[in-house]
């Protein structure tokens, strides 16, 4: 179990996919999870600020967990949102969801389950710290603020990442923070292919030293 947080737009997700591939790991992206809750609640008219209602809504929609070509997947309904999640309106509408105590429950519940489909490289705020504490190979990801609206533009998206990560720092439940024992990797001036090349070796030198 490879846990994976950081700051948006960090890089946690190009990296995990690229560290997932190397080890012929199970990819799970939980902002994705996050993110299907926020355009559910768009969707059916609920206000994602009544965590009364929101609450609600998580406890009775219908949803599985699958595994498709290495990679997790929420359903709802049987459906896959893959494009809706990325909408601005849903990516403003993610951090009230998230920062709901029984929603983050209701995650955490789904994401532990995740092991069933094999070994993991889990991305998002609170795997090293909430989700996986007990894991030995734990990292934080982050980047200078200019460097990680830059990589957002760069795909299209505006969006005030400050804002945001202050959000998810700040919020009672299962804040952004570095988890103990995690590495911290600045990635501000580093491609993938070295942020991920430091990541691989880091968690075989961690392999290397369990099996010893
Ligand atoms: O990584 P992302 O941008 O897709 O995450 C979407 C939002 O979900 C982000 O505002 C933080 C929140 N999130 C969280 O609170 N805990 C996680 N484990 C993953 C994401």
């Amino acid at each position: 179990m490879i846990a994976i947080d950081g700051t948006s737009a960090s890089g946690k997700s190009t990296n995990a996919k690229l560290v997932a591939r190397a080890l012929g790991y199970i990819y799970v992206d939980t902002g994705a999870m996050y993110r299907t809750l926020a355009w559910y609640c768009l969707k059916n008219r609920i206000d994602v600020s009544d965590a009364k209602a929101v609450t609600s809504a998580c406890r009775k929609w219908k949803t599985s967990l699958v595994c498709v070509d290495g990679r997790v997947r929420l359903l709802v309904g049987g459906y896959y949102p893959e494009k809706e999640v990325r909408t601005p309106e849903t990516a403003a509408a993610v951090p009230h969801v998230a920062a709901i105590p029984q929603v983050r429950k209701w995650m955490v519940k789904r994401q532990r389950e995740c092991v069933q489909f094999g070994n993991l490289v889990m991305e998002g705020r609170d795997i090293g710290t909430n989700v996986f504490p007990e894991t030995d190979f734990k990292f934080y990801l982050d980047a200078k603020l200019e460097e990680r609206s830059r990589r957002r533009a760069a795909d299209g998206v505006q969006e005030n990442l400050a804002a945001r990560d202050q959000r998810d720092s700040q919020r009672a439940t299962a804040p952004l923070m570095i988890g103990l024992g995690a590495k911290v990797i600045n990635n501000s001036s580093m491609t993938s292919e070295q942020t991920s090349g430091l990541i691989l070796a880091e968690v075989r030198r961690r392999l290397a030293a369990v099996k010893r």
